[in-house]
């Protein structure tokens, strides 16, 4: 598990995160805090949830979030001793196959905080190691505090009470229509003088994109309701009719209404394809969609939904694995890319060259559609 460590210090890229001391204290108190928010409520028995493919237990993602903290900063990082027995046979998610992590002999819940607990303190009085790791802890933390909101939205668990922001924002409808963008060669990727960057944003580089027009606007709730009744698609896995005919969806824990102004979510990359093709529409690719976020216009290209590409994720020229070896090289081919960011996201995750990556059959994440104009 133990990367190569021949980086280059100064070729890591947090983007919009200045990495002052002070700063990565606030950090890694705060994202540990709403790891806690997000499972703090929930009862033991709510704890042990059923074997999906698409899940891990509350349990054993809590304990892994801080042994990787643990296991990056202050063992590789600052040289300190394990602080617990076979870290590595309980929480490598390298090591520890996806379907035995439901039987695994973990510590208990109160022992598993405390742990969780002790390496947060430690890594503040660690502070002064090779920043780039504790801010890989902190991303880290930051992409599974959103899966443990999409765990309770699958296992239709309520809504943390300490969340804030609970769903996407409405489209602005009256933001209709395309941004028409010129063709060129464009920068995409991200380079050596940025503070953190995941290795598969390596390395900026040229593409020659041309002339499209990409929609201010993501596709609302009830855009896709008339592409589901104009041609009976099978309906969002979160959505069902009531004894009236009419469509509602499943928020967590509740049966709502379809909000029409909201955007869809929770749609397949397949799903999203094909009403782009009712539309008359299509996907953007990675670089449109990059283009345009840079470029400016078009509304919430973050902290909405997740944004479905048409492209494959594949590593760019140049791509080289940064010592978190398992972050992207296992995922190239079989996931398709999505950019932005959702209302589950953390907003210092969202930057343009930020690259997700999931299997286009989830149906779990909250992802959504933007559309481009065919040529
Ligand atoms: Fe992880």
């Amino acid at each position: 598990m133990r990367g190569s460590m021949n980086r280059s210090k100064a070729s890591r890229s947090a983007g919009n995160v200045a990495v002052s001391r002070a700063d990565l204290q606030t950090l890694v108190v705060d994202a540990r805090g709403r790891t806690l928010d997000l499972v703090r409520d929930l009862s033991d028995e709510q704890f042990r949830v059923p074997l999906l493919r698409t899940i891990n237990p509350f349990l054993w993602e809590i304990g892994h979030i801080a042994f990787f903290q643990e296991y990056w900063v202050l063992r590789n990082a600052a040289g300190r001793s394990p602080m617990i027995a076979d870290g590595e046979g309980l929480y490598d998610s390298a090591k520890v196959a996806h379907d035995s992590r439901w039987h695994l002999p973990l510590p208990t819940r109160a022992d598993t905080v405390r742990y969780m607990e002790e390496v947060r303190d430690r890594v503040l009085d660690n502070l002064s190691c090779d920043s780039y790791f504790v801010l890989l802890s902190i991303f880290h933390e930051d992409m599974h505090d959103e899966a443990f909101l999409i765990t309770r939205q699958t296992l239709s668990y309520p809504v943390p009470p300490a969340l804030k922001v609970t769903d996407a924002p409405a489209v602005n409808i009256s933001a209709v229509g395309d941004i028409s963008i010129p063709g060129g060669d464009y920068r995409i990727g991200s380079s050596a003088d940025e503070e953190f960057i995941f290795d598969n944003e390596k390395w900026m580089h040229t593409v020659n994109v041309r002339p499209f027009r990409i929609a201010r606007s993501l596709v609302t709730q009830d855009e896709f309701r008339t592409f589901i009744d104009a041609t009976g698609s099978p309906h969002p896995v979160y959505w069902k009719r009531d004894a009236n005919g009419a469509w509602l969806r499943r928020h967590f824990d509740r049966w709502i209404s379809l909000e029409p102004d909201r955007p869809v979510s929770n749609i397949s990359w397949s799903e999203a394809d094909a009403y782009c093709r009712w539309a008359g529409r299509r996907l953007p690719t990675e670089f449109e969609w990059e283009v345009a976020a840079r470029t400016g216009g078009c509304d919430q290209m973050f902290g909405s939904v997740w944004q479905w590409t048409s492209n494959d994720f594949l590593p760019y020229t140049g791509f080289s694995e940064d010592p978190y070896k398992e972050y992207s090289s296992p995922w190239f081919q079989t996931h398709k890319t999505l950019r932005g960011g959702a209302w589950s996201t953390r907003s210092r995750m969202m930057r343009p060259a930020y690259r997700n990556f999931y299997t286009p059959d989830r149906r779990d994440i909250w992802a959504g559609i933007r559309t481009c104009a065919l040529d």
